[in-house]
């Protein structure tokens, strides 16, 4: 089979498409013809050796995908081969061969159905960030109706965040620093959207909110607008911090928290456990389909471009980016 290979870890640019023998399913495992894989910033930071995970090299990235069963190791049942099936957050990707490749082994219990009425294309880009913007959502308990406040939110976590939250019945606030981007998210279901980079952007939160504050913050983008987030909320406010892709927050004054017990807790959705995950993506569907909401995809490049699919990634899209692998 073809796939992408990242021989060391010193970054993206250094991955090479060569053919490789095809794997074979063992006790529980299920062999996937991919048909569109999904790109994600941690591939990037996995690739350069800023990531946990230290997996045998040459490795294959790739955790997000959708693929049809080919052949079905010992003990796997409930699995139809022929039939298309979408990969779980799992360690598919991470410390076993991901899904830049023309065939994927993943543990039975990570997959799961194509949801009804989603193309393969939604299918594939969807569970990690969905799982990702749930756990946002969910991990302070039940939340009445709220003024949700996403940054970064016109990526994948993003747009899932303001999916997810304007069907839990949330105020769902965007920050995206494109101006194209900012009206496409009150189509999808922001309240409104702001950009970062405009020093009124507070003020004009809190005007548009006419006296209520933020009450819960989707982070994905830390630097120094982590410090301006903490500015927007109310009391008893928390931050759900996902990502930093501005890098590390430059100055932060812990007496911020005190007076309005602002609380700030990480979120890890490899946390998960493959049953947890399970469980948390019927909950997605169900609750997306209160708004019949679908995964939002920015572009879907060859499978022989994923260096240049990542360009794009970078670049800050507009939804997922995907590779149509087969
Ligand atoms: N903790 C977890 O379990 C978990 C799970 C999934 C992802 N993550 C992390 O969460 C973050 C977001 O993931 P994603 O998949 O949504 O990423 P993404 O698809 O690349 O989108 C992120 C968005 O953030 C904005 N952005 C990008 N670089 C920026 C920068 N340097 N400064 C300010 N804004 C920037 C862009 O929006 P605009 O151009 O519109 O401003 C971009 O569309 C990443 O760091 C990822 O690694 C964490």
């Amino acid at each position: 089979m073809k796939a992408w290979l990242l021989d060391n870890f010193s970054g993206i640019d250094s991955l090479r498409l060569a053919e490789i023998p095809d794997p074979k399913p063992g006790a529980g495992e299920v062999l996937l013809e991919l048909v569109f894989a999904a790109l994600n910033p941690a591939d990037r930071y996995l690739a350069e050796g800023q990531y946990p995970a230290k997996p045998p090299l040459p490795h294959i990235l790739g955790r997000d995908g959708v693929g049809i069963a080919r052949d079905l190791g010992p003990e796997v049942t409930g699995i139809v081969r022929g039939e298309p099936y979408v990969i779980l957050r799992s360690d598919v990707g991470v410390n076993r061969a991901g899904t830049f490749a023309q065939h994927v082994l993943v543990p039975q219990e990570s997959l799961v159905p194509v949801p009804p009425g989603w193309s393969l294309d939604q299918s594939a880009c969807a569970t990690l960030v969905y799982l990702t913007a749930y756990q946002a959502l969910t991990q302070w308990g039940d939340l009445p109706p709220s003024v949700v406040l996403v940054t970064g939110a016109s990526g994948g976590v993003g747009v899932a965040g303001i999916q997810l939250g304007s069907a839990m019945g949330h105020t769902v606030i965007a920050l995206s620093r494109d101006s194209s981007k900012r009206n496409e998210l009150e189509k999808i279901g922001a309240a409104a959207a702001f950009d970062p980079h405009d020093p009124q952007w507070r003020q004009q939160v809190k005007a548009f909110l006419n006296g209520r504050r933020v009450d819960l913050v989707i982070d994905n983008i830390g630097g120094a607008l982590f410090s301006e987030v903490l500015d927007t909320l109310g009391n008893d406010g928390r931050v759900s911090v996902v990502g930093r892709l501005a890098g590390p927050v430059p100055e932060f004054n812990t007496a911020s928290l005190f007076f309005r017990r602002l609380r700030i807790g990480g979120v890890a959705v490899g946390s998960y456990t493959p049953s947890e995950s399970r469980t948390a993506w019927q909950a997605i569907l169900k609750t997306l389909d209160h708004t019949g909401a679908k995964p939002l995809i920015d572009r879907v490049f060859e499978f022989d471009q994923l260096p240049a699919a990542f360009a794009r990634l970078k670049e800050g899209p507009l939804g997922k980016v995907l590779i149509a692998v087969s």
